[in-house]
């Protein structure tokens, strides 16, 4: 996975779902590609392999169970996910929390599937705490901003700023993205000079009416910094 990263998650948004899914990843690549920045797509679970089956940019499941492989009846394992083509999992996202224990489940799971992690978080507390777990990535996203296009990098820097400073200090392995609220490229190169390596968003791109322009004006000041 190569860095800056742009995680776009569909969440269970009707915008997104079914062919729509495809839709949207494979504008996603389009972008990419043009771009050669990193542009990551988490569509939902049911959607997941027929997107990671036709594109070839990076695609997360939203969510998984701690569960290994047997008789679990609608859960979803690491390992489902992995065959269904994606590169690794985003787990504890606001709207869908996990206890800190199964958190640390999947995690050490994931490590031993090649599957990458994406920690989802709401302070810059609970960030320090799953930094420790060991995950590839963090993301902190104060859940009063999600949704409502006031971007965390503008509303609240600080809280991005000591997110990065604690899981610096805890783990520097660990990635940080952060997100809410972010619908512009400012949002996103302030982002990435809070000292995050980019950035979790869903509706400034899934909601846009012209997806190809929503995520071509995010990508625009990164490419022009490099
Ligand atoms: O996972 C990203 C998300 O929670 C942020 O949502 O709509 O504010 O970009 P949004």
């Amino acid at each position: 996975l190569e860095y800056p990263l742009i995680l776009i998650n569909f969440k269970s948004y009707r915008e997104a779902s079914g062919k729509k899914a495809l839709e949207l990843a494979r504008t996603a690549q389009k972008v990419s590609r043009d771009t050669g920045l990193t542009i990551a797509v988490a569509p939902q679970l049911t959607d997941l392999h027929f997107v990671a089956a036709n594109v070839e940019i990076p695609v997360f499941s939203q969510h998984v169970d701690d569960v290994s492989p047997g008789s679990y009846t609608g859960h979803v394992t690491l390992e489902a996910v992995k065959d269904a083509g994606a590169i690794g999992t985003m787990i504890n996202h606001s709207e869908r929390r996990v206890r800190a224990d199964q958190v640390d489940v999947i995690v050490k799971r994931a490590r031993e599937l090649s599957l990458v992690t994406v920690v989802c978080t709401n302070t810059p507390e609970v960030t320090a705490a799953m930094a420790a777990l060991g995950p590839d990535i963090v993301a902190i996203e104060p859940p009063e901003l999600i949704g409502t296009g006031i971007p965390v990098s503008k509303a609240k820097p600080e809280v991005v700023t000591s997110s990065v400073e604690l899981v610096r200090r805890i783990n520097p392995a660990v990635k940080v993205l952060c997100g809410a609220g972010i619908t512009t490229g400012e949002d996103v190169a302030a982002a990435l000079r809070l000292g995050t390596v980019g950035v979790l968003l869903a509706s400034g791109v899934v909601k846009a009416k012209d997806w190809e322009k929503a995520i071509r004006e995010l990508v625009e000041p990164i490419l022009k910094r490099a």
